[in-house]
């Protein structure tokens, strides 16, 4: 535990796989500790940085030659040490990067990638074309050279007022756009940074560390995307998600409505900005776009998660689970601000109506997902049948939303609709208790065209969300999920039951712990009136997080480990337990 915020987060920014980074920054600075040196990627829809290089090899040097090297980050700066004194380096802006060199005759270097287009043009910019399409331009005292016949173009600088000590180098798509202030970008960096942690209310002293890198996660997550500037968005991760998930979004406003509600607002309005005039909302917002349908993918990807000789002409419109008005209300909780409820149940209500038109197709009063993206199990054995999965969980979302459409249209002061909404919901719980509850198994069940789908996933349980299922019916779910052959491991909740054939510990959503899930079962036992069975998985969640110094996309139930490809940094995982934490306050 370490009193200062910017400390405690010191290190979970490993350079290695979390990238030193800044809120609305598309700049990701990493380690190649082995050359001493860092490299700057770009953060950018469905491509990794190591694609996206705008800058390689970026050393500290003494006399034009490189120094040795090691490297340490806060969220404010990072460190370097060498032989020669620290030098540190902070964003001035988004796009601006200051190295403050320690006196003597220091400086740094660095080299330009492979660029498709001519390297170095003046002596003060060089355009990186190649993947990035940038601008990189420096201030210094600057001397260019090549790494060798045919090398990368490498630049030498040294600051051209010693007594100030400072480089600036900017990546950005314009050419010559205004620098911002440099001289003291290291001091406004800390204050940035200061402010923002100085937002989050206090959790328990054990959880504080991994709170303030939640809170961390969710600033350096921001991004304006390139279709829709007009307000910051949390994306998934920078790592491999840059753009904004339409369900991920109402868990980041879960995590952020404890220290900036208006901030959780902006995630949900993101969303409904891009709302289609039909109701429906899409799967996700990116620098080119929107993901609405399964024609916005590239054309390999088509095909995912349907069967074979599927065709591409019968477009499948994507989107995501139905959350939005159970984030808002939790918006409310906070700060109590009518006035957003009343600017998003409209647009909620179209969203939810267009499920309702939508998703029944055999009429019967439960709903369907018509592809995997839409259900947000990508990987799910679930789906290994195709489409459509008529799965309990999207009807007890639905219900959830309901539930909490009533209660916004009471805080709205319309009464009649609140009851409105509590039939349907009570309408949807008793149809899935009819059609889908299967008490052998002690789940609620998939169906594919009416036939149960032979795979016991927790998702099963969700119908815990309705808060209004059977005594016998809920306990017994609750007995499911307590089943150590099933769904209790050592670290709970896998996402397809241990003893399944399908189960795989490591691939995504085939088996892994995802903490979003866990938050949703918490809150489906706390609505079934299980408060100590959620408080439970509550802190059973909060203890798996807190074995990492950072947030992963998810874990191994059995050995508690982030697979390999389990993205880091990664926002609904520090959203969920931030929200989770903040629940141990209020003991909810
Ligand atoms: C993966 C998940 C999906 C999630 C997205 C962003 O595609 O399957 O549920 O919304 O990542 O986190």
């Amino acid at each position: 535990m370490t009193a200062d915020p910017l400390e405690a987060v010191r290190g979970r920014i490993d350079l290695d796989r979390v990238p030193f980074t800044d809120r609305l920054s598309r700049l990701l600075v990493f380690a190649e500790r082995e050359r001493d040196s860092l490299w700057i990627g770009l953060a950018a829809y469905e491509a990794p940085a190591s694609e996206r290089v705008a800058v390689r090899r970026l050393r500290p040097t003494l006399a034009g030659a490189p120094l040795s090297a090691t490297f340490s980050a806060r969220p404010d700066r990072v460190d370097i040490a060498t032989p020669a004194g620290d030098f540190r380096l902070a964003f001035a802006d988004p796009e601006t990067l200051v190295v403050r060199v320690p006196p003597g005759e220091t400086g740094i270097t660095f080299e330009l990638p492979h660029g498709g287009h001519a390297p170095v043009e003046r002596p003060d910019r060089a355009f990186i074309g190649g993947d990035t399409e940038r601008w990189l331009s420096w201030r210094g005292v600057a001397s260019t050279a090549r790494t060798g016949p045919n090398g990368h173009p490498r630049v030498s600088l040294r600051p051209d007022d010693l007594n100030a000590g400072l480089i600036a180098i900017r990546i950005s798509d314009v050419a010559a756009s205004p620098w911002p202030a440099v001289a003291d970008a290291l001091e406004r960096a800390d204050a940035r940074w200061r402010a923002w942690f100085s937002r989050i209310p206090a959790v328990p002293e054990p959880m504080r560390d991994m709170a303030l890198h939640a809170w961390w996660v969710l600033a350096a997550n921001q991004i304006l995307p390139g279709s829709d500037p007009r307000r910051a968005g949390v994306a998934p991760s920078k790592i491999g998600y840059v753009g904004i998930w339409n369900w991920d979004a109402c868990f980041h406003a879960l995590g952020l409505r404890h220290g900036d509600p208006e901030a959780a607002k902006d995630q949900l309005r993101i969303i409904l900005a891009h709302q289609l005039p039909d109701g429906m909302l899409p799967d996700v917002i990116h620098d080119a776009g929107v993901l609405a349908s399964t024609a916005d993918l590239p054309p390999a990807e088509q095909g995912f998660g349907l069967p074979a000789g599927w065709d591409p002409a019968m477009a499948i419109p994507l989107i995501k689970p139905p959350l939005l008005a159970w984030a808002a209300r939790a918006i409310w909780e906070i700060d109590g601000d009518s006035a957003f409820l009343r600017e998003v149940y409209a647009p909620i209500v179209a969203a939810h109506e267009w499920w309702l038109r939508t998703a029944d197709p055999d009429g019967n009063g439960l709903f369907a997902f018509n592809h995997p993206f839409s259900s947000g199990l990508d990987d799910s054995p679930l789906w290994d049948g195709g489409p459509p999965v008529e799965s309990p969980e999207l009807s007890a979302y639905l219900a959830l939303q309901c539930d909490e459409l009533a209660a916004i249209a009471e805080i709205l002061g319309h009464p009649a609709e609140s009851t409105r909404w509590k039939e349907q919901a009570g309408r949807l719980t008793r149809a899935l208790v009819e059609h889908r509850w299967n008490a052998r198994a002690g789940l609620f069940a998939s169906t594919r065209h009416g036939r149960a789908i032979p795979v016991a996933t927790p998702f099963g349980l969700m119908p815990l969300l309705t808060g209004g299922l059977p005594a016998a019916v809920a306990r017994r779910l609750v007995a499911s999920l307590h089943d150590e052959r099933r769904f209790w491991p050592r670290f709970p909740v896998p996402t397809v039951a241990l003893d399944e054939p399908a189960f795989d510990p490591n691939r995504m959503w085939r088996g892994p712990v995802w903490l979003n899930i866990n938050r949703l079962l918490v809150e489906g036992l706390r609505r079934s009136g299980f408060a100590a069975e959620a408080a439970q998985l509550r802190q059973q969640t909060l203890g798996l997080a807190m074995q990492h110094a950072d947030f992963r996309e998810y874990y191994n139930p059995l050995t508690g480990i982030a697979p390999e490809r389990a993205a880091p940094m990664f926002s609904w995982a520090a959203a969920s337990y931030l929200d989770l934490a903040m629940a141990e306050v209020s003991r909810g």
